[in-house]
């Protein structure tokens, strides 16, 4: 293509550096942040709650995808449907709340009325020639991957979703989702692009440094090395380290529970990655003490010792399934300088706080890791806006998985704009 005929973010993404962090423009063009939305948010599918934010039929859970609102519907059958949350009349804002039960959904200015399927059933003084049957909420794309949920604001989705359904379905249908209960959900809003915010999540380069708290439980080898430069203790530790991942995959998968890495993060559409990792210590859960923070333990399980599989999902979210709970953060863009980050504490349904669970030992771990990320991010965030700011290298021992979420942020980006 003649380079006159080059858009700016074409531009951009054919001077990227395979391997490096994003020309700043990346991280701070509104520009840059409407192609975003557009393009990576509209058409891929986002991660955005769990079923057990709807439990019942009649509740109602809204997530905004930067101006798309989403209302979550439970139906009367059970069936979780999605609408975009806009009134079929005047395009009112139909629930105002984040999360509320109904009858039916009812638009609080001319209380133009929908029931759970979606469908518009009360419309006064509209005349005989009005067609109610037309003016029905416009559904939005939704599936459940064994509890967690995904829309999609493209007319056509991708297809691949079902290949990540079917892979890592086995994975998560011992947690289960669906008999949880959100004990505790957080939202920070972190000073920084959501890019910054995934890259700093696909690392674990910083933890050593920056999360007390987080490498009680995580063992730092997982996140991976560079042998030459460690001295024969450590070296000797990360080999004991890959002997215990090797014969407890082993374990975990002839006991039923599917344990061993998929990687996908850049290969496929709807990009995603697993494994099931050992923790340290009592090796039971993301908690101060290494135990099981809820004594209730999740679907069938007897013992808490599973470790932790990891779930990591393009473009906006990674989970921890535990034993004993289960821990899930989405991404949600607001502006190019912040991002909200929300994260959701699950455990089962019948667990009681204060006799099954102390809520300050299940959240603490990750509440103070949240923010020290959002901090790290921010740092990030500032140093893009220096003119000091060039483009800097990958470690390739333990960068790995930020290269790939870049590299599937710009594959996917060049696919709809052109490179
Ligand atoms: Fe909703 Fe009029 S805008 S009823
Ligand atoms: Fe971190």
């Amino acid at each position: 293509m003649l380079d006159v005929l080059t858009t700016p973010l074409q531009r951009l993404l054919r001077e990227r550096k395979p391997g490096h962090s994003l020309p700043a423009a990346f991280y701070l063009s509104p520009e840059v942040f409407e192609a975003d939305m557009e393009h990576i948010f509209g058409k891929h599918w986002i991660y955005v709650g769990v079923e057990p934010d709807v439990p019942e039929p009649g509740d109602v859970a809204v997530f905004d995808i930067g101006k798309a609102s989403i209302a979550v519907v439970r139906d009367e059958g059970g069936e979780v449907r999605a609408y975009h949350n806009v009134c079929r009349h005047r395009g009112a804002r139909l629930v105002e709340d984040e999360k509320t039960t109904v009858g039916n959904l009812v638009c609080r200015y001319h209380s133009w009325t929908y029931d759970l399927t979606g469908a518009l059933i009360h419309a006064d003084h509209m005349g005989p020639g009005f067609d109610r049957a037309c003016h029905g909420l416009k559904p939005v794309h939704i599936r459940s991957l064994e509890g967690l949920l995904f829309v999609c604001l493209a007319d056509e989705p991708p297809a691949d979703f079902d290949d990540m359904a079917r892979r890592l379905g086995p994975y998560l249908a011992p947690h289960n989702v669906r008999g949880t209960k959100v004990a505790f959900q957080s939202d920070i809003v972190e000073p920084g692009n959501w890019k910054l915010t995934m890259e700093n999540n696909r690392e674990c380069y910083h933890c050593g440094v920056n999360h007390p708290e987080l490498t009680v439980p995580l063992f730092a080898y997982g996140f991976g090395f560079a042998p030459e430069e460690m001295d024969e203790h450590d070296r000797a530790e990360a080999e004991r380290y890959g002997r215990l991942l090797t014969s407890r995959h082993a374990d975990w998968e002839a006991a039923g529970l599917p344990s061993r890495e998929i990687d996908e993060l850049d290969t496929m559409v709807t990009g995603f990655r697993t494994e099931r990792l050992p923790l340290d210590g009592e090796g039971e859960s993301h908690t101060l003490d290494t135990r099981a923070a809820c004594r209730k333990l999740l679907g069938d399980f007897t013992s808490a010792k599973l470790g932790g599989l990891s779930v990591w999902t393009q473009p906006n979210s990674w989970h921890h399934f535990l034993g004993d709970h289960i821990i899930t953060f989405s991404v949600l863009p607001l502006d190019a300088d912040r991002s909200l980050l929300r994260t959701k504490w699950l455990v089962r349904k019948d667990a009681v706080e204060g006799v099954d669970y102390d809520l300050a030992n299940l959240t603490g771990v990750w509440l103070a890791t949240n923010d020290q990320d959002s901090h790290l991010v921010g740092l990030c965030h500032k140093g893009a806006q220096s003119p000091g700011y060039e483009p800097g290298p990958y470690s390739p021992n333990t960068e790995m998985l930020v290269d790939k979420f870049v590299n599937w942020y710009a594959g996917r980006m060049a696919a709809h704009v052109g490179r």
